[in-house]
């Protein structure tokens, strides 16, 4: 184990209404009244745009332990970009937490390592935390090429920073294949890419930059598999997809060992 807090973040997608969010908030919020979170855990909740509001609100008004995340931001500050939201706005907000370059995002809406870069360095511009996401496809999987796939992505994000800007990422290791799917990869797997990971960012920045970034594991979690991948040396917390929409799983993965 390193001394490295644990994140568990939870990504609702385009999932709950602001109304749903309070409502989750203070159901999450009972569960940890009565049984607080670990030494060593974070926790943080990334809903849609709309909600984010609503649900800072609901976490300062009763000082709930939980940081506020967001999915997705743009990488200007203003400007004409109809639609868009951008990272001084979300920092306004109190977001701590920005999730970059989810798989999604550059699939299905066209996000390449250049625009995920320049995210990057927004988010940290206004002094919030990248979740900076990268992960291979079933068939780059298959031909042998994850490794090499993750290495690519990393490079084009992390490449030319300084040591302490380095330091401050978090990263998920999502595979695509197990995204939605119910197919997690198995510990093992996940704690080998998380290692070869932090041995990317060893050469990239450094041991002492590459040994403070927490590295996230992602793809089908659930509370029966929390354990097992938080227990893998390398792997520094959980990014939670569909689990994350009910507050007891969210919990009971936040508190797995
Ligand atoms: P699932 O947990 O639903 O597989 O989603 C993972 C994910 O994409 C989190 O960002």
């Amino acid at each position: 184990m390193s001394d490295r807090e644990l994140l568990v973040s939870g990504n609702w997608k385009m999932n709950q209404t602001h109304f749903e969010a309070i409502q989750f908030v203070q159901a999450l919020a009972a569960l940890l009244r009565a049984r607080p979170l670990r030494t060593g855990r974070a926790l943080s909740l990334h809903p849609p745009f709309t909600a984010l509001r609503s649900v800072q609100t609901a976490l300062e008004s009763d000082a709930v332990p939980v940081a506020l995340g967001a999915q997705n931001c743009h990488e200007a500050d203003k400007g004409a970009f109809t639609g868009e939201v951008s990272a001084e706005m979300l920092a306004k907000l109190n977001v701590g937490f920005v999730i970059v370059g989810h798989s999604e995002r550059r699939q299905l809406f066209g996000e390449s390592d250049e625009q995920v870069r320049a995210k990057v360095d927004a988010v940290l511009r206004h002094k919030m935390t990248p979740i900076l996401c990268v992960g291979e496809t079933l068939d780059e999987r298959q031909a042998g090429e994850a490794r090499a796939r993750v290495s690519a992505q990393l490079e084009a994000a992390v490449k030319g920073r300084s040591r302490a800007g380095v330091a401050e990422l978090v990263i998920a290791y999502e595979p695509i294949w197990a995204i939605g799917t119910g197919e997690t990869a198995s510990a093992d797997d996940a704690e080998e890419m998380a290692a070869h990971i932090r041995a990317e960012l060893e050469s990239l920045a450094g041991k002492d930059a590459a040994g403070a970034v927490r590295i996230q594991y992602g793809g089908s979690v659930n509370p029966d598999n929390a354990g097992e991948l938080l227990r893998k040396p390398n792997v520094d917390g959980l990014l939670v997809g569909g689990a994350s929409l009910k507050p007891d799983s969210l919990f009971e993965i936040a508190q797995a060992r």
